[in-house]
């Protein structure tokens, strides 16, 4: 098995692969992708991982530059930056270990994820394709909203394919967690969030976003009066973040969870944080999609070094208040998933 230090990981920022002519349109009439205002920072905080070797930037636009930029930084990540041209895509994700995708466009103040879904479903789906080819064995992990429904766009073409690892693919929530620990820090006081580890299952948009506060470690006590609003912020947290940039993107922090990927591959032990993953592929995941109904579900896995290897089961010590938010996760999810399912065998 490969060190973590050896991993590559290629981040595909923005508009990567336009494939629709409206996208198309879009990308020549606005040249400044309004994604990469939230990409270099994710850019910059991998080339600064001590446990990166090689950092290939992939994207219509833009990425010579902040590569050029990024590569003064003296941490060990060769840094590389590649636009569609020359076959880009390919060189850049070729033998990749880890593939992070932010790739698409964000959300407008009053969008929902799902309104994201038109564009960035069959971008996500393009890269999805060429990574099969290219790099079949990477761990690849999924930012590009909506999340619950690209997820398992990507798992359908990895099938289609023939090289679908579940352990490998993973829909990124960690914003939803580090959500749900600084909020409760906020109300009880807890002065660094970090002290607290609060579970949070289900999807990454809105009543999907199921905060268990029960499962708390240390445990906390949450107000009775404070509770409601609370799960509703941690639920649309990303909404604050959409409203607050007016127009010009939303948030972008996956750098914890792609550490945790690495983490997990260099052998660390103990690296345990939800993820939304394909639960009939993992150890344990088969009882909680039962459970749900659901084969795509975030849980709390145990990442080691052949990936997810283990889905804790969550749903056994449910309070009343979190069965109740549960449900509606279950039902929204359920719709999510069979869009992403559907695009994937029938795209437009
Ligand atoms: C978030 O949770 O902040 C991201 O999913 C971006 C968004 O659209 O909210």
């Amino acid at each position: 098995a490969k060190k973590a230090a050896d991993a590559v990981v290629v981040i595909m920022a923005g508009k990567a692969l336009a494939l629709s002519d409206e996208y198309e349109a879009q990308t020549i009439r606005s040249p400044k992708s309004q994604t990469w205002d939230s990409k270099p920072p994710l850019s910059l905080l991998l080339k600064t991982s001590p446990l990166i070797s090689e950092l290939a930037l992939y994207d219509v636009v833009n990425t010579p530059g902040v590569a050029a930029d990024l590569s003064h930084i003296s941490s060990p990540a060769k840094i590389t930056g590649y636009l569609p041209k020359d076959d880009g895509a390919k060189l850049a994700f070729k033998d990749a270990d880890i593939i992070v995708i932010p790739a698409g466009i964000p959300r407008k103040p009053g969008m929902t994820r799902d309104d994201l879904f038109n564009i960035n479903a069959g971008i996500v789906k393009g890269l999805i394709e060429v990574i099969a080819d290219v790099a079949p064995k990477a761990y690849i992990l999924i930012i590009s909203n909506p999340v619950n429904s690209t997820v398992p766009i990507a798992a359908e073409v990895l099938k289609a394919k023939g090289v679908f690892n579940p352990k490998r693919l993973f829909g990124v929530t960690t914003l939803d967690v580090v959500r749900a620990e600084t909020f409760v820090a906020e109300i009880i006081g807890t002065k660094n969030p970090q002290d607290l580890n609060i579970p949070v299952i289900g999807g990454h948009s809105g009543e999907t976003i199921v905060p268990l506060f029960s499962q708390a470690k240390p445990s906390v006590t949450i107000p009775a009066d404070k509770l409601a609003d609370l799960v509703k912020r941690v639920q649309f947290g990303g909404d604050e973040v959409v409203k607050a940039k007016d127009g010009a993107g939303s948030a972008t922090l996956s750098m914890a969870f792609a550490e945790a990927v690495l983490k997990g591959l260099s052998g660390e032990k103990g690296i345990v944080t939800p993820t939304f993953v394909y639960l009939p592929g993992i150890s344990g995941g088969e009882v909680i999609a039962k459970e749900t109904g659901l084969d795509f579900f975030s849980v709390p896995v145990e990442l080691g070094t052949t990936g997810a290897e283990k889905a804790q089961n969550p749903l056994t010590n449910l309070d009343d208040n979190e069965k109740t938010l549960l449900k509606a996760a279950v039902e929204g999810l359920k719709g999510n998933i069979a869009k992403g399912v559907s695009f994937a065998h029938n795209p437009p």
